[in-house]
């Protein structure tokens, strides 16, 4: 039901540049929804070369198959997204693709998901392993890449060799997934997704750096984000001044700077970064009275119709806590943390749909989702001082 409500948000991408160049047209003719069928395989390619399996594209491309199978593009089509798709009719084409243009965008990802879902014995399973590297790569039975780093040898290649464009190196490609367009949803003015617009007006922007440069580098497939606390550290800096008590005062300082992230930190809904600074007893337990926070976040409400407030930080800003509490008698120690929900949001969504229907077709996959959403929280940052007696 709410997977309905929210797919109709969920418009395709328009144009967000005035002035269109290769890379436009390129990508307009690249993202189509779904992406047509490859059709048949010229006779001069294996079945290898044939495949659109990412196991096969694996066999030569090692490097990029290992680090693909360790990223979130490669579970895509996880719990919870199939927890929600169970429920739509195999017919509802327009529903399924609402979701599978960014998660699952072949039409043979497609073809396999409805045969899924009349309960078919899986015979392939494409649309299970999210986004492949033919949904990026392979049009036609065509490879599509960014120019070669080193010009290649001439001789006959695998899959009849690759056709090179700059699109592949530039932010625009990732757009077409991470950003809405103009008339896709938005609250107090600002679209759900605006990683491409936020990025653009940024100082990376300016200085050439794509999405890739922090995301790919060095052509990486891994696409860390806020659910690697290694990335998530490059991308902000946090500095505390040492606590003090006086006069039966506590007071401390942390400071939480979006100091390396090309958009806004964080760039969706989905997270809540917490910042807190609190006593701590012997045992170290938090002593009740004594936490003082800040959220840093894009809060919205569960059925996406409202923005509860905006904190997220725009590249260079920073978000002050400063702390002033009474000591408590008991507290020896004072905590300052960045703590950091990636799925919060989901959390949230998950929990809701499975009080609403907690026998329904994908309950079980929900409480799976629910279960890993609840897992990928983190301490970005903790610091413990002791509170020497005064
Ligand atoms: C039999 C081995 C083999 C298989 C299977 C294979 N490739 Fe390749 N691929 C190659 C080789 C070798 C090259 C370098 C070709 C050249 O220089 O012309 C290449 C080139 C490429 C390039 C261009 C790289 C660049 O520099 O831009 C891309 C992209 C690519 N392959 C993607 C894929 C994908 C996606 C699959 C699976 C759907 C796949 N390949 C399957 C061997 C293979
Ligand atoms: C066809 C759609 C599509 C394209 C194109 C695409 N992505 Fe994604 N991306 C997704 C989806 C869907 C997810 C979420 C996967 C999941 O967790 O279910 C994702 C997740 C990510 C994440 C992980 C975020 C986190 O929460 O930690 C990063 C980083 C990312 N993408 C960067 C990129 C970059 C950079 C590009 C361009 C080179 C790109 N993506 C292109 C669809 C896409
Ligand atoms: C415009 C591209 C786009 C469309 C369309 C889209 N998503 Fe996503 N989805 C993303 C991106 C990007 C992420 C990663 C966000 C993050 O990590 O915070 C994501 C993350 C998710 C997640 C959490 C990660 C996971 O795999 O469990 C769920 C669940 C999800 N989407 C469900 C859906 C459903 C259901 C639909 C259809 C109604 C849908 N999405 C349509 C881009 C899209
Ligand atoms: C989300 C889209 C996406 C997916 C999925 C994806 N790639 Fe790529 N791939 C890219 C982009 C973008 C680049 C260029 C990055 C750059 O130039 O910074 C690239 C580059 C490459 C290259 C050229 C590498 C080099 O060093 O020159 C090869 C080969 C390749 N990909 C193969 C694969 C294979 C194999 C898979 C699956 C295991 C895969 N890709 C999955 C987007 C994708
Ligand atoms: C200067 C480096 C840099 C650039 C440029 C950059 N990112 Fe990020 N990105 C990060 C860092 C660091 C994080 C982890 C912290 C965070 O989540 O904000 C991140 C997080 C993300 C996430 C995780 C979701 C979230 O809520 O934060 C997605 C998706 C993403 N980036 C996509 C993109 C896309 C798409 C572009 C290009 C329009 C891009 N990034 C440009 C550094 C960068």
């Amino acid at each position: 039901m709410l997977l309905l409500f929210i797919s109709a948000l969920l418009l395709p991408m328009s144009s967000l540049h005035a002035a269109s160049d290769n890379t436009d047209a390129f990508l307009k003719r690249h993202w189509t929804q779904p992406v047509a069928p490859q059709g048949k395989p010229p006779k001069s390619f294996s079945k290898l070369e044939a495949s659109l399996e990412p196991s096969a594209c694996g066999t030569c491309h090692q490097r990029q198959w290992a680090d693909w199978k360790t990223s979130l593009h490669a579970h895509a089509m996880g719990p919870g997204v199939m927890g929600q798709l169970v429920g739509v009719h195999p017919t509802d084409t327009s529903s399924l693709r609402d979701c599978t243009r960014c998660h699952a965008p072949l039409a043979e990802q497609e073809a396999s998901l409805i045969k899924k879902l009349r309960g078919k014995k899986r015979t392939d399973a494409l649309h299970e392993q999210g986004l492949v590297c033919a949904a990026c790569h392979v049009r036609k039975n065509v490879r599509y890449g960014p120019p070669p780093m080193t010009p290649k040898p001439g001789g006959k290649s695998p899959h009849n060799g690759f056709i090179g464009t700059p699109a592949f190196e530039d932010g625009r490609f990732c757009a077409t997934c991470h950003q809405f367009g103009a008339d896709g949803y938005a609250l107090n003015g600002k679209p759900l997704e605006n990683t491409y617009a936020e990025w653009q007006a940024s100082p990376y922007a300016n200085q050439g750096k794509q999405c890739q440069s922090c995301h790919m580098p060095d052509r990486r497939h891994l696409w860390r984000g806020i659910h690697d606390a290694e990335m998530t550290r490059k991308g902000v800096t946090v500095e505390t001044t040492p606590p003090t008590a006086h006069d039966g005062q506590v007071s401390a300082r942390l400071t939480l700077t979006n100091s390396g992230t090309g958009h806004y930190f964080p760039t969706y809904v989905t997270p809540r970064v917490t910042m807190q600074i609190y006593q701590e007893s012997a045992d170290k337990q938090l002593i009740e009275g004594t936490l003082q926070e800040k959220i840093v976040a894009r809060q919205v409400s569960l059925d996406l119709s409202e923005e509860l407030a905006d904190t997220r930080l725009v590249p260079g800003e920073r978000a002050v806590l400063d702390y002033l509490v009474p000591r408590h008698p008991d507290a020896q120690g004072i905590i300052m943390r960045v703590h950091v929900e990636p799925d919060y949001f989901y959390s949230g969504l998950y929990r809701s749909l499975l009080e609403a229907e907690p026998d329904g077709k994908g309950a079980s996959l929900l409480r799976a989702a629910l279960k890993n959403s609840l897992e990928s929280s983190y301490d970005l940052y903790v610091q413990r001082n002791s509170l020497s007696m005064p």
